[in-house]
């Protein structure tokens, strides 16, 4: 955690003191540089020089700065790793044995086990009673608390995602919810109101994201 509010006091510093703009572009540059690099990774492995406290450093650090509507902070994380991480993916098996049609089984459990073969998997939700708790209190935004609660969410998907390919790990995004919510509230005992979201294997980066396309971006943004 230091070395991040260290980073953070830098990074102030040179807004305030103009003298210091030459770092403050190099932190722009890092920003930049990090939203291009983050791409979704599928060849995963154990091995990384990474700790787990590190790892947890990040999320820490993410889970704090990521906004969200109201100040309401309702995002949890589950960080699951090794064997513990083998479990989330069991569970994803079982299931989906159970529905996907034997012949299509072998590229589903192909895919499964790429997500498995990580050094770990990431469990994004968000608290139902926080958003229980906004409506109450703020009845006339009722409406927009659930949609806030997922773009908040999907914010800290993206900052935990774009630091660990920073850090180095290659993760990709994954949705087996909600077929696997009850199994992954009993195994790892979390609260009724946790609402399971997304599923981010990571791990050492052992291939190349895919080739990517890209829409005229030019019919994408209007300046005026
Ligand atoms: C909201 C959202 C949901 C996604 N769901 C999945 C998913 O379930 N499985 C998957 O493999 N990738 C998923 N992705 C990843 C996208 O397919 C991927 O980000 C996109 O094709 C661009 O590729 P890139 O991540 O390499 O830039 C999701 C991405 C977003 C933003």
């Amino acid at each position: 955690m230091y070395r991040f509010i260290k980073f953070a006091t830098v990074n102030k510093m040179s807004y305030i003191m103009p003298e210091k703009e030459n770092r403050l572009m190099n932190t722009n540059v890092g920003f930049y540089e990090a939203m291009l690099k983050r791409r979704s990774v599928y060849a995963l492995g154990k091995d990384t020089s990474i700790t787990k406290e590190r790892i947890r450093e990040i999320l820490e650090y993410a889970v704090l700065h990521v906004p969200s509507a109201f100040n309401s902070q309702g995002a949890r994380l589950v960080l699951l790793h090794g064997t513990e991480s083998s479990r989330f993916w069991d569970i994803v098996r079982g299931i989906l044995q159970k529905i996907v049609p034997p012949d299509a089984y072998p590229k589903t459990g192909a895919k499964i086990d790429s997500f498995d073969a990580g050094a770990g998997t990431i469990l994004f939700f968000e608290d139902q009673d926080v958003i229980r708790d906004l409506s109450e209190r703020f009845p006339l935004y009722r409406e927009n608390f659930p949609v806030w609660s997922l773009e908040s969410n999907g914010m800290l998907q993206y900052a935990v995602w774009t630091a660990l390919e920073t850090e180095g790990f290659g993760a990709s995004l994954q949705h087996y919810n909600p077929l696997v919510d009850e199994a992954v509230r009993e195994r790892w005992n979390l609260p009724a109101g946790w609402k399971l979201l997304a599923e981010m294997p990571f791990g050492a980066s052992l291939g190349s994201a895919g080739e990517k396309t890209f829409l005229p971006v030019g019919d994408r943004l209007r300046v005026f």
